[in-house]
């Protein structure tokens, strides 16, 4: 047989090819496309099958340019595929993607909403004002806490049940110092002490309000993450006094004057003595209420005279200077002077509820 008969146009085919696969423009296509022109019935692999009747020269001679046109329609398909894959892949993310520069105004029915700040943090401002209007600096201080700072400079003993796993979130356990996220805001009174002490500043009117963490299970009245403000006076002659009056001054300021306080005496062992300070119930005005668990008085928080232990742990000379210390709840106040029932509203992030305030 004339070997020029049966000899096919190697350089048609590929151009063929070629032109099929720049020719698709889905991977869909591109699939049956590489069937066509590479799969059993395709042109090359007919001109394949061609080579069994050719005497062995020309068979060589074409089964090599054979190879190389397979090698190149190969090659254009794997970069078509590839480019191909790619541009859906890209379309489809960007189909996708959340636009969120996207809204015109007025493409909104009604007015756009505007958020305001939590009500906790309204709370935290207020407080903040009262006590700078009576003369007090705000801090703040670290939520993370050793427990020297959280306890042991505040004269709370190793077996005091307040350092029980039950009541602390603890994040490290253990030597040199266990760390902790703080139950209460009078660790940073130590930071001042000790930053007053170094830089020679004495003396200290500081309020310090920030967020504190137990291991509660959240009811009417307590969240497991919460809010306190610590008061800290270090001065001279300082006395209880001075403690009662700037509790009574404060609650006339921030909850009105149908809103009583008092003082009953109580333990905590970084004051002596110490007291509990308590408000009128504001959701019944002192009959008695699920809130105040019947009894007319809401627990804002605890008061006292800053023990002389405490001023030992970080160097203030209790001949020289003496003080007071408070510390309570933001979001009880928040509860107490907007009748909230139930504190876990303030974080069950319902709307209806936030907008009122
Ligand atoms: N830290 C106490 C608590 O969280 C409250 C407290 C009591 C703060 C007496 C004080 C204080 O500053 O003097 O229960």
């Amino acid at each position: 047989m004339n070997p020029d008969t049966v000899m096919p146009d190697v350089e048609a085919l590929v151009t063929e090819a070629t032109n099929a696969i720049a020719e698709a423009t889905t991977t869909e296509e591109i699939r049956s496309v590489g069937a066509a022109v590479t799969g059993k019935k395709s042109p090359l692999a007919e001109a394949s099958r061609a080579l069994g009747q050719m005497d062995p020269e020309d068979r060589k001679v074409l089964g090599q340019r054979l190879g190389e046109a397979r090698g190149v329609v190969e090659a254009a398909l794997e970069s078509r595929r590839d480019e191909l894959r790619y541009a859906e892949l890209a379309a489809e993310m960007a189909a996708s993607r959340l636009d969120l520069t996207e809204y015109v105004p007025g493409s909104v029915p009604g007015p756009m909403a505007r958020g305001h700040l939590s009500l906790v943090t309204q709370t935290r401002d207020s407080l903040e004002d009262v006590f700078v209007g009576m003369g007090f600096e705000v801090a703040e201080g670290p939520e993370i806490e050793t427990d020297w700072y959280n306890f042991g400079a505040l004269n709370i003993p190793p077996a005091h049940p307040a350092r029980g796993m039950w009541d602390t979130f603890y994040l490290h356990l253990g030597e040199p110092e266990s760390t902790l996220l703080r139950t209460h805001t009078s660790p940073v009174q130590i930071h001042l002490m000790e930053q007053a002490v170094l830089n020679g500043t004495l003396p200290i009117h500081a309020v310090m309000p920030g967020r504190c963490y137990r291991r509660d299970t959240p009811d009417a009245r307590h969240l497991a993450v919460f809010h306190q403000i610590e008061g800290l006076v270090v001065d001279r002659g300082i006395t209880f006094a001075d403690l009662a009056g700037t509790i009574e001054t404060f609650t006339r300021a921030y909850f009105g004057p149908d809103i009583h306080s008092r003082l009953r005496p109580a333990f905590f062992p970084f004051t002596e003595p110490s007291a509990e300070f308590e408000v009128t119930c504001a959701i019944c005005r002192g009959e008695g209420c699920r809130t105040c668990s019947q009894t007319g008085w809401i627990e804002l928080g605890g008061c006292g005279m800053v023990d002389p232990a405490v001023f030992a742990s970080v160097g203030i000379d209790a001949d020289e200077w003496t003080g007071f210390a408070f510390g309570f709840g933001i979001d009880r106040c928040a509860q107490m002077r907007h009748q909230i029932a139930d504190m876990r509203a303030l974080i069950e992030n319902d709307v209806r509820f936030l907008r009122q305030f």
